[in-house]
């Protein structure tokens, strides 16, 4: 399973990196936000910061919701670096929007989806991934793991390419379960990423090692 890291805080993005496991970076515009990007010219600065950081996809969203508005929006994203990937939200003209890039080679990633409806829609229209948000499932008392396992099984059984992008992770135990699930991609806090590595018992076990190692040589 692919790791991406979910933010446009480029600390965050050059640790994960540093990591050496990081398979990209998504955001969408409430992360912009939070990190005090405004205006275009600045918003595709970062973007391009953030390509030249991870050696991966990067998801930018478009900000548009009718067809030619995104369709405008997503090629200037695409043209800003081979890293970039257009998000593009799960309603009809979006649908419309990831059929025309689908066509002219430039790779998508369908967001804002919530059921397996959506995700049929995302890959019959082309899509590189789908994004089942998670998180915002369990919100609402709905189970988030069993939407991805579901568009895992319905892309599986009809053969779509389309990615299984697990979006709005909010802890490390919802990667373990993307992983149960066959998830092509999870998109985490570095938190949760940071999460798979804790254990007590390597922490003892270590801290063992280290002691008898100086018993003898002092
Ligand atoms: C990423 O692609 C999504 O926009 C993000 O995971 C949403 O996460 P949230 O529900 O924690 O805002």
């Amino acid at each position: 399973m692919k790791f991406f890291i979910d933010t446009a805080n480029l600390d965050q993005i050059r640790e994960a990196n540093d990591l050496g496991v990081l398979d990209g970076v998504t955001t969408n515009p409430s992360l912009m936000e939070k990190e005090g990007i405004k205006g275009k010219e600045n918003q595709q600065k970062h973007y391009i910061e953030i390509c030249n950081i991870v050696d991966g996809d990067v998801s930018a969203e478009v900000i548009a919701t009718d067809y030619e508005g995104m369709i405008r929006e997503g090629e200037e994203l695409a043209a800003l670096h081979p890293h970039i990937v257009v998000k593009v939200p799960c309603i009809a003209d979006g649908i419309k929007a990831i059929k025309h890039f689908s066509g002219k080679g430039i790779r998508t990633n369908c967001t804002l989806v919530f059921s397996p409806g959506q995700a049929l829609l995302a890959a019959k229209a082309g899509a590189t991934y789908v994004s089942p948000f998670v998180g915002r499932l369990d919100d609402i008392c709905s189970d988030g793991i069993d939407v991805v396992r579901k568009i895992v099984e319905m892309y599986s059984l009809y053969g779509f390419k389309t990615q299984v992008l697990a979006a709005s992770i909010r802890h490390t135990q919802h990667i373990i379960q993307c992983i149960e699930v066959g998830a092509d991609v999870a998109t985490c806090p570095l938190s949760a990423i940071k999460g798979l590595l804790k254990h007590p018992l390597t922490d003892s076990g270590l801290a063992q090692f280290l002691a008898d190692y100086k018993k003898v040589n002092g």
